[in-house]
């Protein structure tokens, strides 16, 4: 392997000569197998990328110079990954893969969270029919995720999750719910989030008006800060705790997937853990480019440092997964949409691009025109599943199958045309994820990648992606609200919106 330092590395890459993906499958029979990994039931497949062996060498460099494999092993390990926040980052251990302690602390929480669910089927809190989730970032994300796209045709719980503080959402979220049979689960890693708070504060007057008599018997809060919960008035035994060291957006796997173990089972909900560990299995043991998150993180960075893309698009091919670009969202953007280096340096080159995306075949009839023709370079990736569940005659799904592999075909072929309006450039990338069927443990493999990619281009930029600082400066704004002294200290169209508003 080449011996280069970080910023040699980097030269290496951003200076790579640009071959054509035409020429890249021409001059190798073996693209393909080359560029293509097997974990867990999933088909990766990077070929249409333009990772080639010069520009993977660059990047094997970098994996040694940026020390992926020692911040690898320390996340495994519970090292504190998490810098600016001392502390470790634990969601590996949820699923069992951390440090021994990290680990028996989270069996133990799961033991508890089982017992909960036990006691809830068991009628513990009377007839429960419906679960109102509240929750909002990742208090919330993942678990509607995961309830969406598994629990669609589940006669268990009704589970319906609120985030937004607009009463609007409230008043969807408990359409049709009848409060005397609905247990409320209050998700807020630090019981602080206003929105969780306020919508708690809702939901237990809607107990209230409909004479529940003792509202907070119907309340569960899942936090990592039980002290604050007791303060707000639940009771110790309806408390499920979870770790410090679990990040919101990584935080499915822990107390915070109560709401799924409740609407898919308590085996689902083991079976969404396993499929994530044996990713994190996959990619503790892969050396190199082998290691799947690592290799998608390498085009991905092939794309916003070499060919300067702002964004990355993601389409499910599958109704199922039509929440996994809003998942993907926060759990990208959020981890590494930043300026700054995890020693406190400019970042100087692009961090993160915007992470965008909706379901095929619906988005090829609005967005995948600009994919096509426009001017900018966005790297496409496409989640399909081989195995439908449907209803209709399998044909229905061969032409879903058939339209998603089209366009990935048609991107990077493009087609000339005298006239430029009919011109297709062609040789843009795109990325294949392809299930074999979409079951909890395939699901939790699929996450986990998401999570271990974001964690290798956070190492690559040398980003922490396990703070958020930028999300605390519009908050501070939104509270000066509260007076006058802070109100005038805004500037004039700010004050102008709130007068119109009324507020
Ligand atoms: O404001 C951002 C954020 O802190 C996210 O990182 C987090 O997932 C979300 O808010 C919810 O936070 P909490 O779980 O503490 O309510």
């Amino acid at each position: 392997m080449t011996i280069l330092d970080r910023d040699s590395a980097w030269t290496a890459i951003e200076s790579h000569p640009a071959t054509s993906l035409a020429e890249l499958f021409k001059a190798d029979g073996e693209r393909v197998a080359r560029y293509s990994r097997d974990v867990a039931t999933i088909h990766f497949d990077w070929s249409k990328t333009h990772l080639d062996d010069t520009l993977s060498a660059a990047f094997e460099a970098l994996v040694d110079a940026a020390g992926y494999l020692q911040a690898r092993d320390a996340l495994f390990a519970g090292e504190v990954v998490n810098a600016s926040e001392g502390r470790p980052a634990t969601h590996v251990a949820e699923r069992g893969q951390g440090s021994a302690t990290d680990n028996r602390l989270a069996a133990e929480r799961h033991q508890r969270m089982r017992s909960l669910v036990d006691a809830i089927e068991g009628g513990a809190f009377g007839e429960i029919e419906s679960i109102l989730h509240i929750g909002i970032g990742g208090s919330a994300l993942g678990p509607d995720l995961v309830i969406d796209s598994l629990g669609r045709d589940s006669d268990r719980f009704d589970v319906r999750v609120l985030s937004n503080i607009d009463g609007e959402a409230f008043d969807q979220a408990t359409w049709g719910l009848d409060p005397g049979s609905t247990l409320v689960v209050a998700v807020s890693k630090t019981f602080t989030t206003t929105e969780t708070l306020a919508n708690l504060d809702a939901a237990l007057e809607w107990l209230r008006d409909a004479g529940v008599a003792d509202p907070y018997g119907q309340v569960i809060a899942v936090t990592a800060a039980p002290e604050k919960a007791v303060a707000f008035g639940i009771d110790e035994t309806r408390i499920l705790p979870f770790g410090e060291g679990v990040g919101g957006r990584y935080s499915l796997w822990s107390s915070v997937g109560l709401s799924v173990a409740l609407a898919l089972g308590w085996g689902a909900f083991e079976e969404l853990l396993e499929g994530a560990a044996e990713m994190d299995r996959h990619v503790k043991l892969s050396h190199g480019l082998a290691n799947v998150a690592l290799l998608a993180a390498c085009a991905d960075l092939t794309y916003t440092q070499r060919f300067g893309a702002q964004s990355r698009a993601v389409f499910a091919y599958d109704e199922r997964l039509r929440l996994l670009p809003d998942y993907l969202q926060q759990l990208e953007m959020e981890s590494n949409g930043k300026a700054a280096t995890a020693d406190g340096k400019p970042l100087g080159r692009r961090s993160a691009p915007v992470t965008w995306g909706g379901v095929g075949t619906d988005a090829q009839h609005a967005v995948f025109q600009l994919l096509h023709q426009g001017t900018s370079t966005v790297p496409v990736e496409f989640v399909a599943v081989i195995e439908n569940e449907d209803s209709l005659d399998p044909r229905h799904h061969q032409m879903l199958l058939g339209n998603c592999f089209a366009q990935g075909a048609a991107l990077m072929a493009g087609q000339g045309d005298d006239d430029p309006a009919r011109a297709y450039p062609g040789d843009r990338p795109s990325a294949t994820v392809l299930l074999t069927r979409l079951d909890p443990r395939a699901l939790g493999a699929l996450l986990a990648f998401y999570e271990h990619r974001t964690f290798a281009n956070a190492v690559l930029l040398g980003i922490n992606p396990f703070d958020q600082f930028g999300v605390e400066l519009g908050k501070q704004i939104a509270r000066k609200l509260d007076d006058a002294e802070g109100r005038a200290s805004l500037d004039a169209s700010t004050r102008d919106l709130i007068e119109r508003a009324g507020l």
